[in-house]
């Protein structure tokens, strides 16, 4: 069973690809039951007649109980102009969700959706004790659909033309997209492009929500597909390999913080964390990126 933590756009959006896809049963859990429940019964039409499956909205944390994979999409307040803002009441938000998911399902692997989500990673994680290869924040892999997104954009290819793309680091201001690895066609894109294309490439990458917030409130299906993934991976046990975050134990030179890297995930949960080589610049900006998330950690009050 999947439960998911927060009933909004990205919570049901989750909700609605797992039911319509057939993934597992499904309990959407939101401090508004009847938002809940109305996600619930809306997304219900959407479960093909094949499927054994079904959906149930409430607010009660007990109905967890049984879940293998617990998706934390909540949002205390919500936030306008950075993903760090209301970052004291989402983490006091994600302590209290910590403790509601160790009670009521000790063994789940948890994906950490909401924001800033390295932080929250790290306190989740922190306060639930879980092994860190268990708590997995998905944000990275939608930085890099968007990296992915500007580089076919630049160069008028589809994105089947690309690979090799990925952004590490920060979910946030300080995300680094990794150019080195990058073939576009079979060239190396660090030959396509100098020094003020990549950083029109890396600002664009880093403000895309921004941008999206122009013409809609917030970004949704594109981190509820990313999501989805890695649950289905899971789920499956289909080897999955992406940037996430999770607690780091000196991996990429850090420790004692969360960010994105590589990592490779199955049905236990992140089973390999993946060391690819990064050049000087970059290696720099990741150490910048880390030191940025830890500062927003000692930033809060416990
Ligand atoms: C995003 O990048 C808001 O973190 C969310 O779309």
């Amino acid at each position: 069973m999947i439960s998911i933590v927060g009933s909004g756009r990205v919570g049901s959006s989750i909700a609605f690809l797992c039911m319509s896809n057939e993934i597992d049963d499904v309990i959407l859990v939101n401090r508004t039951e009847e938002k809940a429940i109305g996600e619930s019964l809306d997304i219900s039409n959407s479960i093909p007649g094949s499927s054994k499956f079904s959906i149930r909205g409430t607010s009660d944390y007990s109905k967890l109980v049984g879940s293998d994979i617990v998706v934390i999409t909540a949002s205390a307040d919500g936030y306008q102009k950075s993903r760090t803002e209301n970052i004291q009441s989402q983490v006091n938000m994600i302590k209290e969700i910590a403790k509601n998911v160790k009670e009521f399902c000790p063994s789940a692997i948890v994906l950490m959706i909401s924001n800033p989500l390295d932080v929250l990673t790290y306190f989740f994680q922190k306060e639930s004790r879980f092994s860190r290869f268990h708590v997995i924040g998905i944000a990275s892999s939608l930085d890099t659909s968007r990296f992915r997104y500007f580089i076919s954009e630049k160069f008028s290819v589809p994105q089947s033309s690309i690979d090799g793309a990925l952004v590490l680091g920060e979910h946030g201001d300080s995300m680094v997209p990794i150019f080195s690895g990058v073939r576009v066609d079979g060239r190396n894109l660090m030959d396509m492009v100098d020094d003020y294309e990549k950083a029109s490439l890396t600002s664009n990458v880093r403000n895309y929500w921004l941008q999206l917030r122009n013409f809609k409130s917030r970004s949704q299906f594109g981190i509820a597909k990313n999501a989805y993934d890695v649950l289905s991976a899971i789920k499956h046990n289909r080897e999955l390999r992406i940037p996430a975050s999770l607690v780091l134990g000196g991996e990429y030179g850090e420790a004692n913080v969360a960010m994105g890297v590589p990592v490779k995930i199955n049905q236990n949960g992140i089973v390999e964390i993946e060391k690819i080589i990064l050049d000087q610049d970059e290696s720099a900006l990741l150490a910048e990126s880390a030191k940025k998330i830890r500062k927003d950690i000692e930033s809060v009050d416990i």
